[in-house]
């Protein structure tokens, strides 16, 4: 049986609290690695998911800025946390609370860890209050 579930009145999935949503991407954000979570949540094999960008689960709600603070943040500190609404294959959707990661490999070379737990309500509510506001001013 999947883990993870869809709500009854809207598109919005759901995954476990005890539940990770892990990828990872080259250093320009293409997919190199998702775990079965990520398969089930975002709706597509892994086959459909390895090698291309990550912005395969870009949901059109999702103000440009967030993406502009993620990349710059992951980039010169190594580090970045949000709340973040993704778009499934179906076209439903999900939020996350998702921390990034850099990590700098022995030959040098740079990959990108995301990790992404259930968000709070309270977060989600007002990241739909603040991503609107945002986007309107696109
Ligand atoms: C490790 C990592 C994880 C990412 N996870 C997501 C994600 O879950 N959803 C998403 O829309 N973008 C994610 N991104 C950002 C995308 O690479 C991309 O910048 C974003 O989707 C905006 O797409 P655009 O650059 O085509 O506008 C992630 C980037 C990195 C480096």
């Amino acid at each position: 049986m999947s883990r993870v579930y869809k709500d009854n009145v809207s598109d919005e999935w759901y995954f476990p609290s005890d539940g990770y949503i892990l990828s990872e991407t080259d250093a320009n954000g293409i997919i190199i690695y998702a775990n079965e979570l990520f398969c089930e949540m975002a709706g597509y094999t892994l086959d459909e998911l390895i090698g291309e960008p990550h912005n395969i689960v870009r949901h059109p709600d999702m103000p440009r800025i967030a993406f502009k603070g993620l990349w710059d943040d992951v980039q010169s500190k190594g580090f970045w946390t949000g709340i973040v609404k993704n778009i499934r294959k179906d076209r439903g959707y999900y939020w996350v609370h998702a921390t990034a990661l850099r990590r700098v490999h022995s030959d040098g070379s740079v990959t990108y860890l995301s990790v992404r737990r259930v968000p709070n309500r309270e977060e989600v509510s007002s990241c739909i209050t603040l991503y609107a506001e945002l986007k309107s001013q696109e």
